[in-house]
């Protein structure tokens, strides 16, 4: 079958690959930056492309399970190293409006403070904490069954930043709504198996 076949092919290709490939768009868009690339408005540009980025690996590291679940697909090796991925991509969204953006340090707790859609992307960051710090084997054991209920914080992070998205776009876009749609659908997917296997 198909899906076996790439699942053979899946397994060779070691983990750091993943990190090599999926940090591309992070150097590329500073080169874009230092080299002028980006437009009038770099700065925002740069911020607005790592956002983005972490929001996909976000998603993209929700769909691991229903993707073994529903089609026989396992990514279960590269899951880790997607969510730590996507914690980088905040950081460095959240490096880039600190030190580039805002700049001034008063101002920085005004904004988290004062505009919504910061105070709920910086939530979204402060979440992601606990799960990049419990991305390890260690704590895996350690946590036990408690590990699978923090992690659960996943979905959280994911609604908020998409929240945040829809938050801070002017007018009304398609693109953040369109996020949002694909997380809620994931959450779905997942409470109905849940709902499923209880019932059974
Ligand atoms: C650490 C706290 C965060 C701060 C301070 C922050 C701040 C910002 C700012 C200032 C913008 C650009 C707004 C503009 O266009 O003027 C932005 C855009 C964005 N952020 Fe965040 N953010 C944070 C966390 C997050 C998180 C956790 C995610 C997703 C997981 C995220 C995803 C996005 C996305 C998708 C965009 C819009 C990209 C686009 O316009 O294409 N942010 N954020």
């Amino acid at each position: 079958m198909l899906v076996d076949r790439i699942n053979t092919v899946v397994r060779r290709v070691p983990v750091w690959s993943v990190w090599l490939i999926l940090l591309v768009p992070a150097v590329w868009t500073f080169y874009l930056g230092l080299t002028g690339g980006l437009g009038a408005e770099p700065i925002k540009a740069l911020e607005r492309e790592l956002g983005e980025v972490a929001l996909q690996l976000v998603i993209l590291g929700l769909c691991i399970t229903p993707l073994r679940r529903f089609l026989g697909l396992n990514l279960i090796r590269f899951r880790r190293a997607i969510g730590l991925l996507a914690f980088t991509y905040v950081a460095l969204h959240l490096l880039v409006w600190l030190v580039l953006d805002v700049q001034i340090p008063a101002q920085i707790w005004a904004d988290i403070v004062k505009r919504p859609y910061v105070t709920v992307g910086f939530t979204a960051f402060l979440m992601m904490i606990p799960l990049a710090l419990t991305s390890n084997d260690w704590s895996l054991r350690r946590l036990g069954p408690r590990w699978r209920r923090l992690h659960k914080l996943t979905y959280g992070v994911a609604v908020l930043g998409a929240v945040h998205f829809i938050w801070l776009s002017k007018g009304f876009q398609i693109e953040p709504l369109i996020y949002l749609a694909a997380i809620l659908a994931l959450l779905a997917l997942r409470l109905r198996v849940r709902w499923r296997t209880q019932r059974a």
